[in-house]
């Protein structure tokens, strides 16, 4: 058994470091809003053994939660620690990987069959006092937000029927219900999806399945105020080819995509399909929302083709870096239709990691952030993620809720320098925008510098207001999610 490969996934930013570390009474340079006291909490993936296969990548790594906290006086703490899934105890055991390809079980140790292969490492997710640590192939773990302690693989007290749930939920703000899928939901490329409700206090309300045109990666969906929106992207997978030793998801552009609606608390045999264009992929929607017509508005950051090279290329898709092109786009449709086609426009520029306000989820929006290559850029960017370049540009984009959205604000960054996904904290007076916390990697020289920024919200071109050097070696992240103290207090209360 060699080491880690000698790949993008495996060396300069994203080489492994898997270091639990706990740092206490970090300086914050600047002046923290008083809105900043909690918990911006992050999902790292990071390999704890050296994987099977050479070709592995990022997505696999072993989920580490991680934590930065905001005190009232001036200083912050870091902590990261692995997630003691059933698949890291298993491997730590042996001392070795024993879990082999993304995705496929047919590529494992004959001893590993029936355990949970989940590695826990795509969002922290918060809702009705649980952190759960979610990842789109297993069920969520759930995670003591105090101790970052691994309380075990949750299924809402028994009652969910899903084998899988995704790591991108939806939270009403105004019903405080979460609202969240799961695919593949009996087994490694079966087409049926469940769609679940679990209300304010954490109680999983219904789930409901359905079959999706194929199997397809489903990455994300949004809610609006009255429905729920699957998209369908044909990235997708085929269990003869599992069995056959290969990768889970190859992208095949000569199928269409598709859109389900149905009403959120309806039934699923509702559910109504409109076609979109072949090819595309999209990772993150920033939002669905209902105009006063009563027409339907999904925006995603939608590709022309899969972003990432290890899913492309075995499927025999091979391009240059500018033959890959995005844009924030908007599908519009009328869902008291029986179906049909998908009105698209582009509303935005190239990017991903689409952010608004909480309050705003599903509701008509006039603002948003996203992360974006900077144009200009007189340097290298920095070669990090599961795509192999950092984002290292945040915009800010006004008139969502028209039908000509605009960058209004930038905040770029120097060469070698990228942005993992940023949180958004509102502001108490909501004349304001709030805040925007985000981590920061720097290439200096041999080294990699990390530093939490917090930014303005409402001005981000103005640059940090705060910042927090975190004297560690940092791996990208995937998703984050803020957690107000006030909310950690009641837990311990
Ligand atoms: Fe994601």
């Amino acid at each position: 058994m060699g080491g880690y490969p000698k790949t993008v996934y495996f060396t300069g930013p994203n080489e492994p470091v898997g270091k639990e570390v706990v740092l206490r009474g970090l300086r914050v340079e600047g002046t923290l809003p008083p809105e900043v006291r909690g918990s911006f909490f992050r999902a790292v993936p990071d390999p704890a053994h050296p994987p099977k296969f050479d070709t592995d990548h990022t997505l696999s790594g072993d989920g580490m939660i991680s934590r930065v906290s905001f005190h009232g006086d001036g200083t912050a703490d870091f902590a990261i620690r692995f997630v003691r899934t059933a698949r890291y105890l298993a491997e730590q055991e042996a001392g070795r990987a024993r879990f082999g390809k993304y995705r496929n079980p047919f590529t494992d140790d004959p001893d590993m069959a029936g355990v949970d292969r989940t590695v826990a490492n795509t969002t922290p997710v918060w809702h009705a006092g649980r952190l759960l640590m979610a990842k789109e192939d297993g069920r969520p773990y759930r995670v003591d937000p105090l101790t970052l302690d691994t309380l075990g693989s949750y299924d809402f007290d028994g009652a969910l029927k899903s084998g899988t749930m995704t790591a991108h939920v939806r939270i009403d703000a105004v019903t405080g219900e979460l609202f969240f899928y799961g695919y593949e939901a009996d087994g490694p490329a079966s087409s049926k999806v469940a769609y679940g409700v679990v209300n304010a206090d954490g109680a999983l309300q219904s789930e409901q399945w359905f079959d999706a045109p194929y199997c397809a990666m489903m990455h994300d969906f949004t809610i609006s105020e009255n429905y729920a929106l699957f998209p369908i992207y044909p990235t997708t997978s085929d269990l003869d080819r599992l069995k056959a030793g290969g990768e889970h998801w190859h992208h095949q552009p000569e199928l269409d995509s598709w859109l389900g609606v149905m009403p959120r608390y309806g039934d699923v045999a509702d559910i109504r399909w409109f076609k979109g264009p072949k090819g595309v992929h999209s990772y993150h929607m920033m939002n669905a929302w209902e105009d006063e017509a009563g027409m339907l508005h999904f925006d995603a950051c939608l590709n022309n083709t899969n972003a990432f090279a290890f899913i492309r290329e075995p499927s025999g898709i091979f391009l240059q870096p500018q033959e890959i092109q995005g844009a924030l786009t908007r599908w519009t449709v009328d869902p008291r239709a029986d179906g049909g086609t998908v009105v698209e426009t582009i509303i935005g520029p190239p990017g991903d990691f689409p952010v608004i306000p909480a309050r705003l989820q599903g509701r008509r929006y006039g603002h948003g952030w996203m992360l974006s290559m900077n144009p200009q850029l007189q340097g290298p960017p920095l070669f990090a993620g599961p795509v192999g370049v950092g984002f290292n540009m945040l915009l800010r984009l006004d008139g969502m809720d028209t039908a000509t959205p605009r960058v209004t604000q930038a905040l770029p960054l120097p060469p070698q320098a990228a942005y993992n996904e940023p949180v958004h904290v509102p502001a108490a007076d909501p004349a304001y925008d709030g805040w925007l916390i985000m981590i920061v990697d720097q290439q200096v020289g041999d080294q990699l510098v990390h530093e939490a920024w917090v930014v303005d919200a409402g001005k981000i071109g103005a640059g940090p207001v705060a910042r927090v050097v975190i004297p560690a070696r940092l791996r990208p992240q995937v998703h984050g999610w803020w957690v107000p103290q006030a909310q950690l207090d009641a837990l311990s209360a």
